[in-house]
């Protein structure tokens, strides 16, 4: 485990006007000061502090009910008529006249009364002002739960606060309905405690029943919340009916009743391919299996020759498996990732998931073309997914391209980096397997780079966080390095290994054929500068005869006005931009602001009319609903287009002619100009 401290020296020096407010969707949230909890703190712990809000708004508007009512019931007390808890504590809170009339049947049992109308008003009344006290009580008492429920304190912690908030309601009630003999009979002790005696001799059954609830209701409250997972972008018409609107609800309560055991024993529950430096001679499998499953075999085999031979030459053996501790029993998996090394490049294997005594999946993949190839091939750009009509209609769209790698940046399934929120990580991977990998054929590996819902904060917002078998769902769930890999001196003489999630980076690169890509880290765990800076500066040193291309979540060009981005794009036109202008950078793709756009190729902001120059696509709308934005003036000239739309972008790239063609398509097919880029004019920078 390592605690990782989010800061960057930018931020430690700006202005605060330029620090990035956090994103809670207004209608989340009735009191807007809210949106002043967001930095420093995960999108889990806003929600919480959310959901908290608004229960202390039901608090404020019951509570306020109830004494409102109260002191209208008053008015309808007939003289004589005064209640126990009036002639005490010279106030009126007693429930209802029935009470009253116990009282006084008491004093005189075999008396008869009649209520008046007065009397049937009031008793409605205090009826009407005992539901409001007690609807606001509960409140109250479930706040620990949501708290609890959310991880920001512990489920024994909520249980008892629970039960603290809500045990004066029920001695209250006690009170309130005890016969105004038995008050006034207290011989000078704790009178509560006289209250309850007198009572319990009372109404036995009612006071234990009474006794049994103040132990349930904490205990449902804060049964319900556990494990709460509050996100977006996961489309409900899919399999989240239940749960209704735009934003999800689940507990580990909720999860159980409404999913299957996502991972039982029998074949894996996920399987995707993740990417190290070099990805024509190696590659990741992730595997998630049932959490009995601790060892597994791959054996591979080429597929040309086990089509021949029927057999399997090679295999890795695999002990190396994460559990994250933090699933509830429905999600419970373990995740294993198996490294293939030294496999031949653009060739497809043959794969066998072995466990369990017994095969338990096959696959094939595809290695990507070496450098030194003359090979053609199709590379699908995209980020923003979520779980979607449009993700799974542009995942279709991505298949048909039959792509080598799915390069993503960010936001992939809006899971917050939370463990509870698990069933968003495997909606968006199945739509990997049942969209693209299904019907390409074979296992298409991903690369992706690091957005604020994968981790769960927004860029520079300071949070301090554990990373751990639990997540982020970033470090969990994707190996794409070797160790080391940042501190960059030459990937190729980085022992191949498996790296830890705790030594997990958020920016590293891969060679994609002759195309070093870069993914980048735009502010959540690193600055764009400092180590990170000096990383993107060395491999593009060492690499700087390959035309290039970086893909990160928060633009550096954002054609709709955006005040949260300024400081991304302050900080990539100061560390970044400068790179990629000297060091053959074709083009970046930018996410997170879910709109199309495409930036002319530029240099230090101005249009290069030579054909160099970097272009900047994006901006992150595979699958969320585009943003309604409208563009600013281009006063520059630096935008070539510009739409409201889902999209993905297909980069084919032909190492035999030296040209990367862009071809963006929207829900309905292409959209956009494509263009070409000579690679020979990004083969001699000048850094
Ligand atoms: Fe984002």
């Amino acid at each position: 485990m390592s605690r990782v401290l989010f800061f960057s020296s930018f931020f430690k020096h700006q202005k605060k006007s330029l620090v990035p407010k956090p994103k809670v969707h207004p209608h989340l949230m009735f009191f807007s000061i809210l949106s002043n909890f967001g930095t420093g703190r995960t999108y889990s712990e806003v929600f919480a502090i959310t959901f908290v809000a608004n229960v202390a708004l039901f608090w404020a508007i019951f509570g306020a009910a109830s004494v409102v009512i109260g002191l209208l019931a008053k008015k309808y007390v007939s003289k004589g008529k005064t209640s126990a808890l009036e002639n005490f504590y010279n106030m009126d809170s007693l429930p209802d006249v029935q009470q009253m009339m116990m009282n006084e049947s008491i004093a005189k049992p075999n008396g008869i009364i009649t209520m008046t109308e007065n009397d049937q008003k009031h008793k409605l009344l205090r009826y009407v002002e005992s539901l409001c006290s007690w609807i606001s009580w509960l409140s109250v008492a479930s706040l620990p739960a949501w708290l609890s429920g959310f991880g920001m304190m512990g489920v024994s912690q909520g249980m008892t606060l629970s039960l603290i908030i809500i045990a004066p309601r029920f001695l209250l009630s006690l009170m309130r309905n005890c016969p105004l003999s038995i008050i006034e009979n207290n011989q000078g002790g704790a009178l509560h405690m006289h209250v309850f005696m007198a009572m319990f001799k009372l109404h036995p059954k009612r006071v234990v029943a009474g006794l049994v609830l103040l132990v349930l209701i904490p205990t449902f409250m804060n049964s319900f919340t556990y494990k709460s997972c509050f996100n977006d972008h996961v489309d409900p018409t899919f399999e989240w009916k239940f749960y209704g609107g735009k934003y999800i609800y689940s507990s580990a309560l909720l999860r159980s009743i409404h999913l299957d055991k996502v991972c039982p024993p029998g074949p894996p529950c996920q399987l995707y391919a993740t990417l190290p430096f070099d990805t024509a001679t190696s590659v990741f499998l992730n595997i998630h299996t049932h959490v009995d499953v601790k060892e597994i075999t791959i054996n591979y085999e080429t597929e040309d020759a086990y089509n021949t031979n029927k057999k399997f030459s090679h295999k890795v053996v695999s002990s190396y498996f994460i559990q994250p501790s933090q699933y509830d029993s429905t999600g419970e998996r373990n995740i294993h990732t198996i490294l293939l090394e030294k496999l031949n490049p653009d060739t497809r294997y043959m794969i066998d998931v072995f466990y369990d005594g017994k095969s338990q999946k096959q696959t094939i993949y595809q290695t990507l073309p070496s450098s030194d190839s003359t090979a053609s091939f199709n590379l699908i750009y995209g980020g923003d997914l979520g779980f979607s009509a449009a993700s799974t209609t542009l995942s279709d769209t991505a298949a048909a391209q039959d792509p080598r790698a799915v390069i993503i940046g960010g936001d992939v399934s809006y899971d917050d980096g939370h463990a509870y929120c698990y069933h968003s990580f495997d909606l968006t991977m199945k739509i990997f397997e049942n969209n693209i990998n299904s019907k390409v054929g074979r296992l298409v590996p991903l690369i992706v780079a690091v957005g604020n819902h994968d981790v769960g904060w927004n860029s520079f917002a300071k949070v301090n966080v554990t990373v751990d078998e639990n997540g982020p769902s970033y470090y969990s769930g994707y190996a794409q390095h070797y160790p080391g890999a940042e501190a960059f001196t030459a990937e190729n003489a980085l022992e191949a290994k498996i790296p830890a999630v705790a030594q997990r980076k958020t920016y590293h690169a891969h060679m994609l054929g002759k195309v070093l890509n870069v993914a980048l880290d735009a502010g959540y765990v690193e600055g764009y500068g400092g180590v990170q800076g000096e990383w993107l500066k060395n491999i593009s040193n060492a690499y700087k005869s390959s035309p290039k291309m970086a893909i990160y979540h928060d633009p550096i060009f954002a054609p709709c006005k955006d005040k949260y981005g300024l400081a991304n794009t302050e900080q990539g036109l100061i560390h970044w931009t400068p790179i990629f202008e000297k060091s053959g950078f074709m083009a970046a793709f930018e996410h997170h602001t879910h709109y199309f756009k495409r930036t002319k190729a530029l240099k230090g902001r101005i249009p290069q009319e030579d054909g160099t120059g970097v272009v900047y696509l994006g901006s992150g709308s595979w699958g969320v609903e585009p943003n309604k934005c409208k563009p600013e003036k281009d006063t520059e000239g630096i935008y070539a287009s510009f739409g409201n739309i889902n999209h993905i972008w297909v980069i084919n790239i032909n190492q035999d002619t030296n040209k990367v063609h862009y071809q963006a398509y929207a829900l309905n097919g292409t959209v956009d100009t494509p263009f070409l880029m000579d690679m020979n004019l990004y083969s001699t920078p000048s850094i």
